[in-house]
This record gives C-alpha cells, sequence and structure tokens, in this order.
C-alpha cells in the first residue's frame, strides 16, 4: 500500500500541486505531471519539462551595482515539451477532457516500488461514448534520454474512429511569479527553436538557450499495434511537430499508442544533436516497452533493498518516508554538471539552483544509501572549484575557494549578497561533505586525487578571511550563518566552528595521505604549491578559532550580537504573517532575535563534539524559542537535536511536521516545486535522528530510541564498502551485515561491537 500514492482530486490548487507530487525524473530528465490532454487556461498549470543543470544566462538587473556583484546568473530552462496527447472519438472528434462530459472514474498514481506513473480515467463523453483512457509514464533510470508515455484507449459502449493528435512543442517558456522572492520574477522566453524536423514518422525539435549558447533537442516517435498515422505536421509558425494516429475502434478492444521522447543537450551530447538523438533511437528501438518498464522495476528493486526505511504503526509517515526518498533518487545529478536543486527536478522555484542543501540535508542521504550517486556529488563540487576560487580573487581574498551561494554552472547567481554571498559557511559545509564522505568510505584514492585539493583549497580560504584578535583569538567578521533572518554579523557560531572543522580535516587528511602513499600526493602538494608553514597555519587558526559562549545562558549565542537584540514579539505577530519574509523589510526581522531556521542548533548536530552536553540543551531550548521554521530546512533539524536531547514527543512533532510537507502542502507553495532539503532531512530525522546516527573519525555510532506510537523501524547503512541493516524495537536494536564481507566495527550506545556476516547484533535499550 505504501508503496503506491494515490489522488483523485480534480480541485484546480491541489492539481498544480500535484503537478510537483507526480513529477518523474531519473536526475537528467524531470518532467512534471501536468495532463497530456491540456486545459488551457481552464485549470491553472505549470506545464514543465528540465534538463538538469540546462540553463541560459540572463543579466541581473540591479539599481545600484556595486562592485564584484554578480553581473548575470544562470536559470534552468524549461524545454521542449512532449507530453501533450489529445484524443476525439467519433465522427464529430468529441475532445476528452476531464472538464466536460462527466469523469466516471479517475486516479492518478505513483508507483514508487515500480518507477511509473499511471493515470486512469472512466469518461463518458457530453454525447454519451464511454472510454477508459490511460497514461502510463516512465522518465528511464537505466536508459537517461529517454521519456516515455504509454497510452491505451477502450470504447466501453461504441465502435467508431478514434483519432489522436501528439505533440512535440518548441515554444515553451519558463513560469514566472515577480511576488515572491523565491520564484523568477521575469525572463520567461529564454528558448529559441531553431530546428524543426518531420521525417519518417518521427518529430525533432532542436532549441538554443539565448545567451549560454547551449542546445537541445527532443526526438518524438511512436509505436502503435494498429493506429494509422494519417498526418504529420511540422508547423513553424506555431514552432512544434503535430503527429495524427487514427483507429477505427471497436468496444471493449484495447487501443495502444506509445510515444517515446528522447533528449539531448550540448552539455552531455557533444557531437550534432540530431545524429545523437537518432543513434539513441536505433539504440532503443531494440528494447520493447515492456523490456523498458522491467528494467526500471529492477533497478527500483535494487534501490529499495538499499535504501528503504520501514515503520511499523504509521502508515501515513512510512509513505512519506518512502515518497521522499523516491523524489531525491529522481533528482539527483549523475554527471559532473549537474547536481540537485532546491526543487530537484520537479519545479522551478529557485531557478534550478544548487545551494548548501545538497550537502548538508540530502548528500548525506546518498552517502549511506547510495554512495556511487553521493560520490557524483562530490565530484560536481570539484568541478566548480576554478570558479570558486576566482570568485575568491574577486572578493578581495587573496587565496582560497569561495563557493557560490547558488548557482548551476559554478558562479554565483545571488544578486542579495546578505543572505547570499555572505553565507561563506557554504564552502565548509562542502568540506565538510567530503570528510563525512571519507569518513564513511575510507576511499583515500578519491581523497587523493579530488578531497585533499577541495579541503586545502577552502581551508585556505578562512586562514584569508579570518584574523587573530587581541586576545589571540582567530575571528571571522562579516558573515550570514544558515539563519536568513539575521546577517552580516561577526562569529556566526555555525561558520566558525565549520571552519574549524575544515581547517583541522584540511591538515589531518594531508598526514593520512603523506602516510598512505607520499609519492602519489606530493604530486598534489607540487601542483597546490602546499607549504608546511600553510599547514601548521591551519592548526594554530583552528586552535584559536573563537566559538562565542554565553557564560549566563550556558548556551552559543548565533553570533557575536544576537543575544543584544531585542527577541521578536512572537504574540503580536499575527498568523497570516508568516513567512515573515513575505510581510517585513529583511532589516526589519535582522532587527531581532528571531530564526528562520535552524543554526546554531544544526552546528550542533554537525559538530556535537564541539559543545558540551548542558550547552546543547540550552541551545535546542534557546533557540526553538526564537525559531519560525519559516525555511524547510527547519523542523528536520529541531527533531534530530530533539531526539538527541531525549525529547522524544518533541522529535516526533518536528518529524511529522517534515515527513510531509509536500505531500500535505503545508508550506502552500509545493506548485513551484518540491522541498528536496527537506525530503532529505526526513530521512536524517529518521536515522540520524531516532537512530542517533554519527559518522566520525572513530567509526559509526548509533544511540537509537523509539517514539512510543510506532512498534518498530528499521533502515539500511553503507559503511565501508558493507550493507548493514537495523531495526529498532520497543527492547532493543538488532544490526547485522546484510552482504558476505569483511566485519565491521561501530559503536552502539557508546559501547564498541564488532558485527559479522554470521552473528547479528542484538544491543538492549
Ligand atoms: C533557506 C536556505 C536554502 C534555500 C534553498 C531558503 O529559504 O533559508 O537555507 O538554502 O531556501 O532551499
Amino acid at each position: 500500500m505504501s508503496w503506491k500514492i494515490k489522488r483523485h482530486s480534480m480541485k484546480e490548487t491541489d492539481l498544480t500541486n500535484e503537478e510537483s507530487l507526480f513529477f518523474l525524473g531519473n536526475g537528467y530528465i524531470g518532467v512534471r505531471g501536468n495532463f497530456e490532454e491540456t486545459y488551457g487556461e481552464a485549470i491553472g498549470t505549470i506545464r514543465g519539462t528540465y534538463l538538469n543543470a540546462f540553463h541560459d544566462v540572463i543579466d541581473i538587473p540591479y539599481g545600484e551595482k556595486l562592485f564584484a556583484f554578480p553581473d548575470n546568473q544562470q536559470k534552468m530552462l524549461n524545454v521542449m515539451d512532449s507530453q501533450t496527447i489529445h484524443v476525439y472519438l467519433g465522427e464529430e472528434k468529441e475532445h476528452f477532457s476531464m472538464t466536460e462530459g462527466e469523469v466516471l472514474d479517475y486516479t492518478r498514481t505513483l508507483h514508487m516500488d515500480e518507477g511509473r506513473m499511471v493515470r486512469e480515467i472512466h469518461w463518458k463523453s457530453p454525447l454519451g461514448r464511454e472510454i477508459k483512457v490511460q497514461f502510463e509514464r516512465l522518465v528511464s533510470f537505466v536508459h537517461r534520454e529517454l521519456f516515455l508515455i504509454n497510452m491505451t484507449l477502450t470504447p466501453m459502449n461504441f465502435s467508431e474512429s478514434i483519432t489522436v493528435v501528439s505533440v512535440l512543442n518548441g515554444d515553451v517558456e519558463n513560469y514566472v511569479n515577480p511576488d515572491d522572492p523565491r520564484v523568477a520574477a521575469g525572463e520567461a522566453k529564454r528558448l529559441h527553436v531553431e530546428t524543426l524536423d518531420a521525417t519518417d514518422e518521427c518529430g525533432f525539435v532542436r532549441s538554443r538557450a539565448e545567451n549560454s549558447g547551449l542546445e537541445a533537442a527532443s526526438l518524438t516517435y511512436h509505436n502503435t499495434q494498429e493506429g494509422k498515422l494519417i498526418d504529420l505536421q511540422q508547423e513553424d509558425v506555431l514552432k512544434r511537430i503535430v503527429f495524427t494516429y487514427q483507429w477505427q475502434g471497436e468496444e471493449g478492444k484495447v487501443i495502444d499508442l506509445s510515444k517515446r521522447n528522447i533528449y539531448v543537450d550540448t552539455l552531455r551530447h557533444k557531437e550534432d544533436l540530431f545524429q545523437n538523438a537518432y543513434r539513441l533511437k536505433d539504440q532503443l528501438d531494440t528494447v520493447e516497452d515492456e523490456q523498458l518498464f522491467a528494467s526500471q522495476h529492477k533497478y527500483l528493486t535494487r534501490f529499495w533493498q538499499h535504501a528503504d526505511v520501514e515503520v511499523e504503526g504509521d502508515e501515513a509517515l512510512q509513505e512519506a518516508l518512502r515518497f521522499n526518498l523516491y523524489h531525491l533518487l529522481q533528482s539527483v545529478g549523475r554527471d559532473k554538471h549537474s547536481n540537485i536543486s532546491a526543487k530537484g527536478l520537479s519545479g522551478e522555484g529557485y531557478e534550478g539552483h544548487y545551494f548548501w542543501d545538497t550537502e548538508i540535508y540530502m548528500f548525506p542521504v546518498f552517502l549511506m544509501t547510495a554512495p556511487e550517486l553521493a560520490k557524483q556529488l562530490l565530484i560536481y563540487r570539484y568541478s566548480i572549484l576554478e570558479h570558486a576560487k576566482a570568485r575568491a580573487i574577486e572578493m578581495g581574498h587573496g587565496q582560497g575557494a569561495l563557493f557560490p551561494w547558488r548557482t548551476i554552472s559554478g558562479s554565483e547567481c545571488s544578486s542579495y549578497f546578505p543572505a547570499g554571498t555572505a553565507q561563506y559557511h557554504i564552502s565548509a559545509d562542502i568540506a565538510y561533505s567530503y570528510i563525512q564522505y571519507y569518513h564513511a568510505t575510507g576511499d583515500l584514492q578519491f581523497m587523493n586525487d579530488y578531497g585533499a585539493e577541495l579541503l586545502i583549497e577552502t581551508a585556505r580560504l578562512w586562514i584569508d578571511i579570518g584574523h587573530f584578535r587581541e586576545d589571540g583569538k582567530f575571528a571571522i567578521d562579516d558573515v550570514t550563518g544558515p539563519d536568513e533572518y539575521t546577517a552580516i554579523v561577526n562569529n556566526n557560531y555555525y561558520t566558525n566552528a565549520m571552519a574549524k572543522h575544515n581547517l583541522n580535516w584540511a591538515n589531518e587528511m594531508i598526514q593520512i595521505l603523506r602516510q598512505e602513499d607520499s609519492a602519489r600526493f606530493q604530486q598534489v602538494e607540487d601542483r597546490l604549491n602546499l607549504r608546511e608553514e600553510e599547514l601548521e597555519s591551519f592548526c594554530i587558526a583552528a586552535e584559536a578559532m573563537f566559538l562565542p559562549y554565553d557564560q549566563e545562558r550556558g548556551i552559543n549565542p548565533q553570533d557575536d550580537t544576537f543575544l543584544n537584540k531585542a527577541v521578536w514579539n512572537f504574540e503580536q505577530t499575527p498568523k497570516e504573517h508568516y513567512p515573515l519574509l513575505l510581510n517585513y523589510h529583511p532589516l526589519t526581522l535582522y532587527r531581532y532575535q528571531v530564526c528562520k531556521q535552524a543554526d546554531t542548533v544544526l552546528a550542533h548536530f554537525l559538530l556535537e563534539d564541539e559543545a558540551d552536553e548542558a550547552t546543547i540543551r540550552n541551545s535546542f531550548d534557546y533557540y526553538e524559542r526564537v525559531t519560525t521554521h519559516d525555511s524547510s530546512l527547519s523542523s528536520c533539524v529541531f527533531s534530530m537535536m530533539a531526539a538527541r536531547v531525549g525529547e522524544l514527543d518533541k522529535a516526533y512533532h518536528y518529524f511529522q511536521e517534515t515527513a510531509r510537507l509536500d505531500l500535505d502542502n503545508t508550506h502552500g507553495n509545493t506548485k513551484d516545486g518540491l522541498h528536496l532539503a527537506n525530503m532529505g532531512g526526513t530521512w536524517m530525522a529518521m536515522v540520524f535522528g531516532f537512530a542517533g546516527l554519527r559518522i566520525k573519525a572513530d567509526g559509526l555510532h548509533l544511540s537509537p530510541q523509539l517514539p512510543e506510537q510506532w512498534e518498530r523501524f528499521s533502515f539500511h547503512l553503507h559503511y565501508k564498502g558493507q550493507l548493514i541493516e537495523a531495526t529498532v524495537t520497543k527492547d532493543d536494536c538488532l544490526i547485522r551485515l546484510v552482504e558476505e564481507g569483511e566485519p565491521v566495527s561501530l559503536v552502539v550506545n557508546e559501547e564498541v561491537y564488532h558485527l559479522t556476516y554470521d552473528q547479528e547484533l542484538r544491543v538492549p535499550h
């Protein structure tokens, strides 16, 4: 049951959200769950198909442009639309439309175990013709460029002609909303058709992005048993290709049309796109639809074997857990050009940009469930390292790498620097993910080839931006932490603690790599011109790093001035004023103790050994009172930390908010795309929260707890090449190695255990 998401609603507001919920993707292509038959203005819609990282470059308009403000930004483009299929019945050519006639039955189902989406409608036309219409979709995990729609029609009470018009449309544009800073304000039309071609029952459209010059193309063709192509039109003015098929319908007899759409683009497909698309078509011609569905199913089966989380005792949560994991899998980029945008490939919110969301909220999920995908995410960051180094120079630093706050192809895309570029912590966040990767995999080859350089270049940034105060402390001034309701502050606890970790591990990793294979690592040292004094400076700065502490309250202040500000007047703030960012000028928010999201509390999760128990506890209580969770990146952190401080009920409450955020549209903007960081946060709240997972230098730690609402829960973890399964029940935690292999040491409730394949471990609570 909880492998399927089902919906029956025809309500307009539900439908735009459902377009996001039912999107299909494979990390390369993303197709929103739009209706094939299209409704024009009759039903609100955001029609979209995206290719990860496929973008245009647009100018950023400024009233006052200051030094080193980015001139332009990248924007993910909506590409050729191949979703449209119209069905016409009988002589009168009655158009199938769910807003006319009578919908006798309607369901759409996302099959998360099989990787397909099915929409089934039993419809009665205004003239009384009854027909069953089924659209089954697949965006292939096995054949990266393929989006398939398989349509079946069953006339229920008539035997007359049926005409189907299928369209490949190049005349597309992006969605804009000038009133919401979380979506694009303008520049809707950036992709222009260059070639249309209709030959041999195939349609081909190639388009070019206005400024970036990137090109994308789609090749569309159909397979059908008995239908006849009666017309193929290349409509140059309307920029589309229109295919018309016809059948002699017979009552009770199923008609089948399979529409295959192959997407290619010049980021990945270097030679001619036309030839490329046809080459892929030739390959796919040897594969039947059934085989495509079967290979998709097989891919998903393997994924779930390694990633599934089961919870007994709560069906709605079980559904949400799988739903969130499934969409992460559909959104994660699988090549060096792409990453996971804030909305995945499900919508246009945040213009397809990649943020720190990846490293802190999504990377950990892949690291523990599909490490090869996690590695790919690290490679993407490495591929934009040169941009980050150039940006550091541009920002006045003599050295180091400053990663962009938001980007697609590597340059800074944020025009509002107080909550953008100033979030220097992103560089330490990326470094943190490299370190976690090392702890979880022990992959020294990777650290030699990529990791060390990234750790060194980010460490160099901290040396440059920080300074030693008179009291000998190393301070970092004028940055913004994760909480975007507080900006440009000195010594943000989160940033300083993460920078300290970055500096320490740059040094540590160098020592490990030297020891492992000094000759091999020497090449990296030479290339980076690494000097001994530099290493020393990393250690000295880390050691002297200032981590603000407030004696009186026993907490880490968020920064040097946070606690001096007045507390926001929460009692007088009307409900409809949330999220505050849509109702108050940023300066108003900056003047108060009010947090959009977890900041110090998040630092205490990521680096728990930096603070003592009492400080972690006190900080949780303190910041909880001033945090609005206006950002969807917040409640999962509070869930994890509530579990950490032993408040299981609270952890459960925050977890519920997190898990069903998109399914229940609780932030009101699911139509613009899913909240991918929160989806990662759901898995994290479960595994890092309730099961107490931590990945540290000294190994894998668990400290499991079971919320009283559940009977038990279980999950999988990849660790140092082994697959571990853990089941938490009311009495104990059962841990076993799923596959035969080397024994693993792990720490459960602070005691060390050795796990072998033939002996499962049972640790009582
Ligand atoms: C959050 C950021 C996040 C961004 C993209 C903002 O609302 O405050 O932390 O990176 O959304 O998800």
